[in-house]
């Protein structure tokens, strides 16, 4: 395991990685940086295709109506905006918030659901101080994204702030599977083939040991439940998938 002590200084966790705090989301950007090109294809080929069922589920858990106001904090290249559009019959709205610019045009110049894409609106910026009003969403939603960010509380409770009452939340994210046989077959796969496949095709072993450090220091779903709650968030639900690979959230606004 790498690790760098900083004595004295406030630091944030980039994977096994301890950074000085304030310097976490730099190393964010340059790892999106690095892989933004390859994101999608890298997901794709790392998961098998399932990513896109886990998407699809959580985006039915938030049981979206036409018209409704869907803000995607970490967005990058869209799936996830694109299938809220889908769901609400593209007569709703999607405003996709990154702080990675790269990502959002590496989603913005994909061929597919083009007529989607040209439908969501971008806004780039930290998911810590999201510049939109107060109870302006209906919906807000975040998949393998609040991860990353630096102060994630503060994250959710900026998700809270801009979501209207009663309005839904959504968490999609990586978890550890329930099944011993599974985690250790899962473990073997993420600090070992992943880190390898970076290296061969995305040319950088070190974006893919991120991947796989960071989500074993993710919340367990029952924490990240009252993590939410604790925000102001009321019941609250969660579903694994893929014997808890993945895990989505939902809630509502209190
Ligand atoms: C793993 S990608 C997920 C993209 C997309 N939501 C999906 O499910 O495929 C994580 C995204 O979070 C963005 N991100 C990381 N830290 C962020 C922050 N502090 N504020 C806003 N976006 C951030 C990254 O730029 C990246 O696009």
């Amino acid at each position: 395991m790498e690790q760098t002590v900083l004595k004295g200084q406030d630091t944030a966790d980039f994977g096994y990685r301890k950074v000085p705090r304030d310097e976490k989301v730099q190393w964010v950007l340059r790892h999106f940086n690095t892989i933004a090109g390859y994101y999608d294809i890298m997901n794709t080929v790392l998961s098998f295709g399932i990513h896109y069922l886990w998407k699809r589920t959580a985006i039915r858990m938030m049981a979206l109506k036409p018209g409704d106001r869907v803000l995607d904090v970490c967005g990058g290249t869209g799936d996830l905006s694109v299938m809220a559009l889908k769901a609400m019959r593209e007569k709703g709205e999607v405003v996709l918030f990154d702080i990675n610019r790269e990502m959002m045009l590496a989603g913005r110049r994909k061929g597919s659901n083009r007529k989607y894409r040209q439908q969501i609106d971008y806004l780039q910026g930290n998911a810590e101080a999201i510049p939109l009003p107060d109870n302006s969403f209906d919906a807000a939603m975040v998949g393998f994204g609040i991860r990353n960010v630096t102060d994630m509380e503060q994250g959710f409770s900026e998700m809270h702030r801009v979501l209207k009452p009663g309005g839904t939340l959504m968490c999609l994210e990586f978890s550890i599977p329930t099944s011993p046989v599974f985690r250790w077959l899962y473990d073997f796969y993420s600090f070992t083939i992943m880190p390898w496949a970076g290296q061969v095709l995305v040319g950088s072993r070190q974006a893919y040991t991120y991947l796989p450090e960071s989500i074993r220091l993710f919340p367990m779903p029952d924490e990240l439940s009252a993590i939410l709650e604790g925000i102001g968030f009321e019941k609250m639900t969660y579903r694994r998938l893929t014997n808890g690979i993945a895990v989505a959230h939902v809630g509502k606004k209190k």
